[in-house]
């Protein structure tokens, strides 16, 4: 087999990283990536489903590929990823995309190499969505391609249990399953040995690492034993879910140099009823005393969130306590997001709220976060940080960016052969989110 790929990754960093497993798998049967789609041979889409724009992006996109299959006959077409994995989902693009051959579930990139082999010998479409009991076994075996250096993605649980009732991912990925920690620790000191610089820890709920293990590992000792591979490397981690950070995993974080001083702990809403009927399994109080107590042990931490508005039970009274709640714990960031019902959730089932509504509120909360980045920035100028050198600025012309320890992105003037080193950098100016400073 060869020529070229291209691949379309939507959704999550499990999403970024799921498609460098695709691109090993590709590489290995001896076909090379191309950015150039209308030049590939294969075209892949790695998509989500945990917003309707995220699928409607997706299917807009799988749709302009008749066109290219009209070019060129042996243009081969997968779609995998969550969108495949909700109910019905996977026939409807079957019947309604034909020119679609391979359509492959979450758990199934095992089966690409088979499914590419039967398309090219035999002319045969697959669909293939599963949940294999073998998963863990067979995905520990597939190649990958890194494309984000000097960042290493590397997972350690797949799946979740918790049945936010928004939320569609336990049933688009499965329940939980840890990986051996020895696993973990080999790939971590593998990719340290290769280079990499910082090693990034992906799971839903990456605090319920080691629940399904027998031999009593957790998230906290996989923590330990990761800060004690030698090299200079950082590690993050996500995503935490506020019911389950514990104070040891705090503790490890403090006293690591490794582990960087940065938290995604996403709250979704300030009230407790709203809490509750989301099943988040938190109180408001809890929330902010683990924030407090996060922020008293390491002083320097960067806490970044996810908030929803327009929950359907949210009424105005629930939204003013998503705003107190984000004024109090001044997070250093918030991805903030216009709830979507997924069909299949319990939430999907209630009484909508209109539209409108959910806007005025994103809006204001979006406003809200802005002024308190925007001040926080103020307070970053005339330190030196230590930065890992990410990526070139493409906004500004012989710029280079990366992040400090807690998260903050910082460009500054430099070489594109610093990327993958450290360097300290003094912040000179902010400009709301983005901080500008220069090397010393
Ligand atoms: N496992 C992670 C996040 C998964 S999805 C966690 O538990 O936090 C990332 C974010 O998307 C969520 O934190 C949530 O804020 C948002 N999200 C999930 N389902 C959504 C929905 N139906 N509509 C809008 N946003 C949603
Ligand atoms: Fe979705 Fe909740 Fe699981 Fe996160 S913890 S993936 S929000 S169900
Ligand atoms: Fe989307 Fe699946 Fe991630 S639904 S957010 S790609 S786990």
């Amino acid at each position: 087999m060869h020529g070229n790929y291209f691949i379309h990754t939507y959704g999550c960093q499990m999403n970024l990283h799921e498609s460098e497993k695709v691109a090993g798998v590709l590489n290995s049967l001896g076909y090379a990536a191309t950015a150039d789609e209308e030049k590939a041979d294969i075209i892949v889409f790695n998509t989500c489903c945990i917003r309707d724009t995220a699928e409607k992006r997706a299917l807009g996109n799988i749709g302009v590929t008749k066109r290219l299959k009209k070019q060129n006959k042996n243009l081969i077409i997968v779609v995998l990823g969550c969108m495949t994995q909700q109910d019905g989902v996977a026939e409807t693009i079957r019947q309604k995309y034909p020119y679609v051959d391979i359509i492959l579930g979450t758990r199934n990139i095992d089966s690409l190499k088979d499914a590419l082999k039967e398309k090219l010998e035999d002319g045969k479409k697959t669909l293939f969505n599963s949940f294999n009991d073998d998963y863990l076994v067979k995905d520990e075996k597939l190649p990958i391609f890194r494309d984000s250096f000097p960042n290493a993605w590397v997972n350690i649980i797949y799946g979740c249990n918790n049945f936010c009732t928004y939320c569609i991912v336990p049933y688009v990925r499965g329940r939980e399953i840890s990986r051996k920690q020895c696993d973990v620790i080999d790939e971590v000191k593998k990719c340290v040995d290769d280079g990499f610089k910082e090693i990034t820890l992906l799971g839903q709920n990456v605090n319920s690492y080691g629940n399904d293990l027998s031999d009593g590992t957790s998230f906290a000792s996989l923590l330990e034993q990761i800060d004690k591979i030698e090299g200079k490397f950082r590690v993050r981690f996500m995503t935490s879910h506020p019911k389950d950070l514990t104070q040891d995993v705090v503790d490890i974080i403090a006293g690591s140099d490794k582990i960087c001083n940065n938290i995604h702990l996403p709250v979704q809403a300030g009230s407790d009823k709203v809490l509750k009927d989301m099943n988040r399994k938190y109180t408001r109080e809890k929330y902010i005393s683990l924030v407090e107590m996060i922020k008293n042990k390491i002083p320097n931490a960067g806490i970044t969130t996810d908030i929803m508005v327009g929950f359907p039970t949210e009424t105005d009274e629930d939204f003013l306590q998503t705003v107190d709640l984000v004024k109090q714990c001044r997070f250093s960031n918030a991805f903030t997001f216009v709830y979507s019902p997924r069909k299949g959730t319990l939430a999907a089932k209630m009484p909508q709220l209109e539209y409108s509504i959910k806007q005025a509120r994103i809006m204001e909360l979006i406003k809200l976060q802005n002024s308190i980045t925007k001040e926080l920035s103020n307070g970053y100028k005339g330190k030196t940080y230590e930065i890992l050198v990410e990526d070139y600025q493409p906004k500004l012309d012989g710029y280079i960016c990366g992040r400090t320890d807690c998260g903050r992105l910082v460009s500054f003037k430099g070489d594109k052969s610093l990327i993958g080193e450290f360097v300290n950098v003094e912040i000179q100016s902010a400009k709301s989110a983005s901080l500008f400073g220069k090397i010393v």
